[in-house]
């Protein structure tokens, strides 16, 4: 009994705040990345419920396809499919080109895709991988979809992060980690990079309709860990993680609610939260920000 009731009180501390907004998105359209399971297929079924547009963009495309079949047969809204691989700066830019042929403006960018901890790899044009997945692909994404997003309605970017980024730096010197990788780093590292991406995202588009937000979604039951454990190491905490339902609560929050103000850009829990000291250096977002660019090959 007692043994009980310890197991659903600290599953309860584990649990989260919920998104009670109201708000429906009929007539908006949104790109989600990497929304073929876990958090982003689920915040893709709630937005579609909520009646808008879903444009999954997806590596995998037979099993986005089949994600959003699901989702039309739950929903009945409007999925569309599209390619992308975030871990190719020609595919990013196929993707953003195909997009800006066929629509004439966009009201939420959700950059949900991420690789969590995986061996030493590098993307198509030699980025470390969790850099180059998780902050350099929606670097160079996001910049080519701000002509979308700008428009007369009010337009969203949100952008995964983790509570991870706390233990993050940026290693100017060394993005690709030749000079010697851990892997857990690696991904705070790529993490804090979306917060300060954010951070600087927010200036350049201060006066625009766009708003733009970073966040960590807790501690989440997906296939994120699965480079990491075991499948049996992972049943066992799964317990203690929230679902999928509980893990998209900040992202509804961010895409629907939120209100960005110049201190607010990181989220936890549907509430501002607290982001790094790094992570709230204008000076580094700016510098991150200029690398980034140059990495990728855009023009400022
Ligand atoms: N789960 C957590 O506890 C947790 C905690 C903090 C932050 N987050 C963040 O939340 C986000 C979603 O994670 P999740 O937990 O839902 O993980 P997940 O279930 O592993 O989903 C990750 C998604 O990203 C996609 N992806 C990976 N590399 C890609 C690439 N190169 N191009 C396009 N898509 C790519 C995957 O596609 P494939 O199916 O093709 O692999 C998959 O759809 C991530 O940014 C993660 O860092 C998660």
């Amino acid at each position: 009994m007692l043994l009980c009731a310890v197991v659903i009180l600290t599953r309860r501390v584990f649990a989260c705040s919920f998104c009670y907004s109201q708000k429906r998105l009929d007539g908006k359209t949104v790109v989600i990345t990497g929304c073929n399971v876990g958090i982003g297929k689920e915040t893709a079924r709630e937005l579609s419920r909520r009646g808008a547009r879903i444009i999954m963009a997806c590596r995998d495309t037979k099993k986005a396809e089949k994600a959003a079949e699901e989702i039309q047969k739950e929903t009945g809204g409007e999925m569309e499919v599209m390619k992308l691989d975030l871990a190719s700066l020609a595919s990013v830019r196929a993707f953003a080109e195909e997009l800006r042929l066929k629509e004439k403006r966009l009201h939420v960018l959700i950059n949900n895709a991420g690789i969590f901890m995986c061996p030493y790899t590098r993307t198509e044009d030699g980025f470390e991988m969790q850099m180059g997945t998780n902050h350099l692909g929606h670097f160079l994404l996001t910049n080519l979809l701000l002509p979308l997003l700008t428009h007369q309605e009010p337009a969203r970017v949100v952008t995964l992060s983790s509570i991870e980024h706390l233990r993050g730096i940026i290693p100017f010197e060394d993005m690709n980690y030749e000079k010697g990788y851990n892997r857990s780093k690696a991904y705070a590292n790529s993490k804090v990079a979306n917060v300060l991406f954010t951070r600087h995202l927010a200036k350049r588009v201060q006066g625009t309709n766009i708003q733009v937000f970073a966040l960590h979604p807790g501690v989440v039951q997906t296939d994120l860990g699965r480079h990491l454990l075991g499948g049996y190491l992972l049943s066992l905490i799964s317990f203690f993680q929230k679902t999928t339902v509980e893990g998209i609560q900040t992202v509804l929050h961010c895409a629907l609610e939120a209100d960005q103000n110049d201190e607010t850009y990181y989220f936890s829990e549907c509430n501002g939260a607290y982001s790094s000291r790094i992570s709230r250096r204008d000076d580094l977002a700016e510098d991150l920000w200029h690398l980034s660019a140059k990495m990728v090959g855009m023009r400022e």
